[in-house]
């Protein structure tokens, strides 16, 4: 006997699988609870069966038949839910998903622009490691051991011989030893120094330049930044030149803007000076020229370097160099 119900059971269950549409499933419905269905035929015989299995087997057939009533209507439920037009099973007042869609970030929107406006000028766009030989990040670039610059630059050291380049300017030597003159490059990349604050990251962002041909001249430099900041900025911005000192440069001197915030007036951003330091520059030192064996009787250049980070919170106005670092996309959605 109880083999008998479960099997109806099963059978139904299997049937209902089977079943694609509310026809089939309504033709089930008559065929097992219906008035000649299987389950009531089964329940109209519990009088045959012996006496002291009927109690269990009529608990058993009405427990499977108030199953099969929920199944079926389940089935048919589902079944008219998916076939209803699309617009009565989504509720479109509901607030969507809205999927981020992804942007460059803006530290690369701006290297990206700084590239731009020198690879109009000629310069060819290279890269360097980011791991660098103290060789080429110091001793090539005129900085031997011991000289007192080494402390303008916070090093991580991997080892005596290996740091995280403080710069990009070890990419002008890695350049000149593999090309002749005329070279017109431009390196941007990520640089590292132990530093930590509101104007300073672990990890930057620089782009170095560097010009080598014959007569180039310190007027050629200022004419290059001074196209390249009318550019990145607006014509109307005015620069000075400043004197200062880089062991890779000879005269060297640091580029100002005319502060983009007060224009001139003094404010927080400027210091109340109405200046902002935007790059270092100046002539290659003859000295790195004979370190990479170029005639400097007939060779001479101009380099600079400048942060991006620096610039885009100029061109962004944003006060806190560290949230270009933490990644919110509410931030960083902006630009
Ligand atoms: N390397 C310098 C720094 O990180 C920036 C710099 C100054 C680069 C003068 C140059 C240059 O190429 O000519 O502070």
């Amino acid at each position: 006997m109880e083999n008998t119900i479960e099997r109806i059971y099963s059978d139904a269950m299997d049937a209902l699988a089977a079943a694609t549409d509310s026809d089939s499933i309504n033709q089930l419905s008559i065929q097992y609870l219906g008035r000649k269905g299987r389950i009531t035929h089964f329940l109209r015989n519990i009088s045959r069966l012996p006496v002291e299995q009927r109690p269990q087997a009529g608990k058993r057939a009405n427990e499977i038949k108030r199953l099969l009533e929920e199944k079926f209507d389940h089935a048919l439920a589902s079944l008219s839910e998916k076939t209803k037009p699309v617009a009565d099973r989504i509720d479109v007042s509901l607030p969507g998903l809205a999927m981020d869609i992804g942007a460059c970030h803006p530290i690369t929107q701006i290297t990206n622009r700084i590239c731009n406006i020198f690879s109009q000028m000629g310069f060819d766009v290279v890269q360097g490691p980011e791991v660098e030989t103290d060789y080429y990040n110091f001793e090539a670039l005129n900085i031997p051991k011991n000289h007192p610059a080494r402390d303008m630059q916070d090093t991580f050291y991997m080892s005596e011989n290996v740091v995280l380049r403080t710069h990009t300017s070890p990419t002008q030597p890695r350049v000149m030893e593999k090309r002749q003159p005329p070279v017109r490059i431009i390196a941007p990349g990520k640089v590292y120094r132990c530093d930590s604050d509101l104007t300073h990251t672990p990890m930057f962002h620089q782009v170095e330049g560097l010009l080598v041909d014959r007569y180039v001249s310190f007027s050629d430099l200022k004419g290059v930044l001074t196209a390249f900041i009318h550019q990145m900025f607006d014509d109307q911005t005015t620069l000075r030149f400043r004197p200062s000192f880089f062991p890779f440069t000879e005269p060297s001197a640091e580029v100002d803007i005319r502060c983009v915030i007060c224009r001139g007036k003094g404010c927080r951003v400027c210091s109340r000076t109405g200046w902002i330091e935007i790059l270092g520059s100046g002539m290659v030192h003859p000295a790195v020229l004979e370190n990479v064996e170029y005639d400097t009787s007939r060779y001479t250049g101009f380099a600079f370097g400048m942060g991006v980070e620096r610039i885009a919170m100029l061109k962004f106005g944003i006060d806190d160099i560290r949230r270009y670092f933490d990644n919110d996309s509410r931030f960083l959605s902006q630009f």
